[in-house]
């Protein structure tokens, strides 16, 4: 029977990882803010496949929930309670994949790096040669660790050998197994009923299945591909270390590119799903994370971070600020010390100074609040002015309440507004007013707890 054009994925992500010294399972730890099975995930999608099948083991429902979130509906898992070696973890999604009758593409959890063009290019070369096992294959200079690639007297693929299986002479061959393939999923899941854990570690190899197939006559082939950092595996923290640095760069140098000026690139912490617009001007030691969008002409100056959240056009972040989760219209002004939470959002022109957090609170058009103020759960009109010290009385101990000021109003210094609590528009509270009734507009109120003074018409 012909292999169909039909395509399907397998990413194996079963193991601890237990090099990585860690509770948690390696695909979880995150690279460039993204845990590193994300990374695979996003560049299998790109392959257009029917399903892409995780093999979980350890901590499985958090695995498959990172999954879920990422490609939804085309995810499935095989579940590998006990982890035998990676032909153990293929085996355990047989029932999903034997009769799939397709393309089966398979990867490894964390192999984060690898490219969507690579894998392009391995089901191309899979294909173009009518194979029915294609190993994606790399020269190191140093292939300590790797399975190696023995290749025949006519340098075609012979068989893998595992690092702690392979002779001295074996470990000399320094093209390696990427632990990357291409598969007719039929055959795959014929031949890997032969496979036995006759090894120095007692497991289920995946890699003895090539082998296995071309001495069933059928087609073997290596897909040599010229990046090896691109489908080195992460096992150590050092290696994480080492692949955020390089991803952290790549990001970078491409917002660069784009017109993003870096005062000091090495000292910059970009994640790679952030858009920076051209002419802003990113300081030292600033972190700008997830789905963040800065416009053009910003400047965000160091000790801040900046997570998915969105700045308009010409906005100035001061030194130690933290936006999370809000937005920013364009020509405004936050910081130094600011922190903007829940959906923070500032209209243009608005300033947010020093030692002011907000939360989940709209900011009106040119109002400030310049100095030391907690607005939680409020509403706040334009052309207002939030003295020092005022802070919005949001929780009574139950539940949250809002607080509305609306146009023009000033509220003085050292102001607690006890919600739910409205102040009218142009009105004008004293310093040290404690306001628990609602203000009418045109007035002037003072005192604790606050009564109207006059009016101001
Ligand atoms: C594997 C290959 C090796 C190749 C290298 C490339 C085998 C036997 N060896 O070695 O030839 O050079 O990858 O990186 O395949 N996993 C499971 N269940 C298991 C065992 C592993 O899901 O029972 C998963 C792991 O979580 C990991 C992946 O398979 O994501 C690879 O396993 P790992 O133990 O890291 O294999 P290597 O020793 O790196
Ligand atoms: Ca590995």
């Amino acid at each position: 029977m012909p292999e169909t054009n039909k395509l399907n994925v397998l990413i194996m992500a079963a193991g601890l990882g237990t090099r990585m010294k860690s509770k948690r399972a390696k695909v979880l730890h995150q690279l460039g803010g993204l845990p590193l099975i994300t990374h695979v995930t996003r560049a299998a999608r790109t392959l257009n496949p029917q399903s892409i099948i995780v093999v979980v083991g350890y901590q499985a429902e958090e695995v498959e929930q990172v999954v879920r979130a990422e490609i939804g509906e085309l995810a499935g898992f095989a579940l590998q309670t006990v982890q035998r070696g990676t032909g153990d973890a293929v085996e355990s999604a047989r029932q999903l994949l034997e009769n799939s009758d397709s393309t089966l593409v398979i990867l490894s959890g964390d192999v984060p790096m690898i490219k969507s063009e690579t894998l392009v290019k391995l089901v191309e070369h899979h294909r173009g040669t009518s194979s029915d096992c294609s190993v994606l294959t790399v020269r190191l200079e140093n292939p300590t660790g790797y399975g190696r690639v023995i290749r025949d007297d006519y340098n075609a693929f012979a068989r893998i050998v595992e690092q702690k299986d392979a002779t001295d002479e074996e470990r000399q061959v320094k093209e390696i197994n990427s632990g990357i393939y291409c598969f007719n999923s039929r055959k795959l899941f014929q031949a890997l009923r032969s496979v036995e854990p006759k090894n120095q570690q007692g497991e289920y190899y995946l890699t003895d299945v090539p082998a296995i197939l071309l001495h069933e006559g059928e087609v073997v082939t290596c897909f040599l591909h010229q990046d090896a950092r691109e489908v080195s595996g992460i096992n150590t923290r050092a290696e994480l270390a080492e692949f955020e640095n390089l991803m952290r760069r790549n990001t970078v140098r491409g917002l660069l590119n784009g017109g993003v000026t870096f005062i000091d690139p090495s000292h910059s912490y970009v994640g790679p799903d952030a858009r920076i617009g051209r002419d802003t001007i990113i300081y030292p030691d600033v972190a700008i994370e997830g789905n963040s969008i800065l416009g053009e002409n910003c400047v965000v100056r160091s000790g801040s971070r900046i997570t998915d959240s969105r700045l308009g056009d010409n906005v100035t972040v001061k030194d130690h600020s933290i936006i999370v989760d809000s937005d920013i219209g364009a020509n405004c002004s936050v910081g130094p010390f600011a922190h903007l939470r829940m959906n923070a959002t500032l209209e243009d022109k608005a300033t947010v100074g020093n030692f002011v957090e907000v939360k989940k609170s709209r900011i009106g058009r040119g109002t400030k609040s310049m100095n030391l103020s907690y607005l939680g759960d409020a509403t706040i009109g334009s052309d207002t002015n939030i003295g020092a010290g005022t802070v919005t009385c949001n929780y009574d101990g139950v539940r949250k309440n809002e607080t509305i000021i609306e146009d023009n109003v000033k509220i003085g210094s050292d102001t607690m507004l006890v919600a739910p609590v409205r102040v009218g528009s142009r009105s004008v509270t004293g310093a040290g007013s404690v306001v628990t009734k609602d203000v009418p507009p045109d007035s002037l109120v003072m005192g604790v707890p606050a009564v109207i003074k006059k009016s101001t018409k």
